[in-house]
């Protein structure tokens, strides 16, 4: 990890957690709403916010070619994933850093990461239009995906910490 990517990462966490805490008071259907609440301007500023540091981060994670890490199946390149599942189906934990699971796991987070920035943008462009009603479809299908990623995320977490206890 490059110093700056830290960083980048835990403002990613703050305004995901916003995002997810705050949805069920955003009502905007198919364009701002003339009488937006705090919390529809909200969550298009702290979107857009996410939208960068997503952008940002992703471009971080796939400098000097780490990409093959996080999409190993797009250099066919299976193996250390596939081996990491067998180990776990046996009881071993896989092991945080390099190829492997939990690299496979993250970028199937960039990519939720970067449908739900860019399935909000598709609404705020067509926003006030009936196409905004299928981004927003589309929109609250992926951010229900990268909720499901983030629980696992979560777990695969907690194994970076079993690592560094067990290497103590
Ligand atoms: C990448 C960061 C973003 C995340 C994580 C995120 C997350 C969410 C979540 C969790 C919901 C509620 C889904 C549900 O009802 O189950 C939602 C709804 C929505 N988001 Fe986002 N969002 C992001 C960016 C944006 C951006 C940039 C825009 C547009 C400016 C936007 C516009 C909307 C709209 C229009 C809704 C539907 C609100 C309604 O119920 O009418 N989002 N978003």
């Amino acid at each position: 990890m490059s110093r700056l990517e830290p960083w980048l990462h835990r403002l990613l966490i703050l305004a995901v957690i916003w995002l997810f805490a705050t949805a069920d008071w955003v009502r905007m259907a198919n364009r701002i709403p003339s009488s937006a609440s705090f919390w529809d301007w909200a969550h298009i500023v702290v979107g857009l916010l996410a939208t960068v540091l997503t952008v940002a981060f992703t471009r971080h994670c796939c400098k000097a070619g780490q990409w093959r890490q996080y999409f190993p199946y797009l250099v066919g390149d299976l193996k250390p994933t596939l081996s990491d599942l067998t180990g776990l189906f046996r009881g071993r934990l896989p092991r945080a850093g390099g190829n492997g699971l939990l690299a496979f796991i993250e970028g199937i987070g960039l990519i939720l990461m970067l449908a739900v920035a860019a399935t909000g943008i598709g609404w705020l462009i067509t926003q006030g239009s009936t196409d905004a009603m299928f981004w927003r479809k589309q929109h609250i299908f992926a951010a229900s995906g990268l909720l499901g990623f983030l629980v696992v995320h979560a777990l695969a977490g907690l194994i970076s910490v079993v690592d560094l206890i067990r290497d103590a």
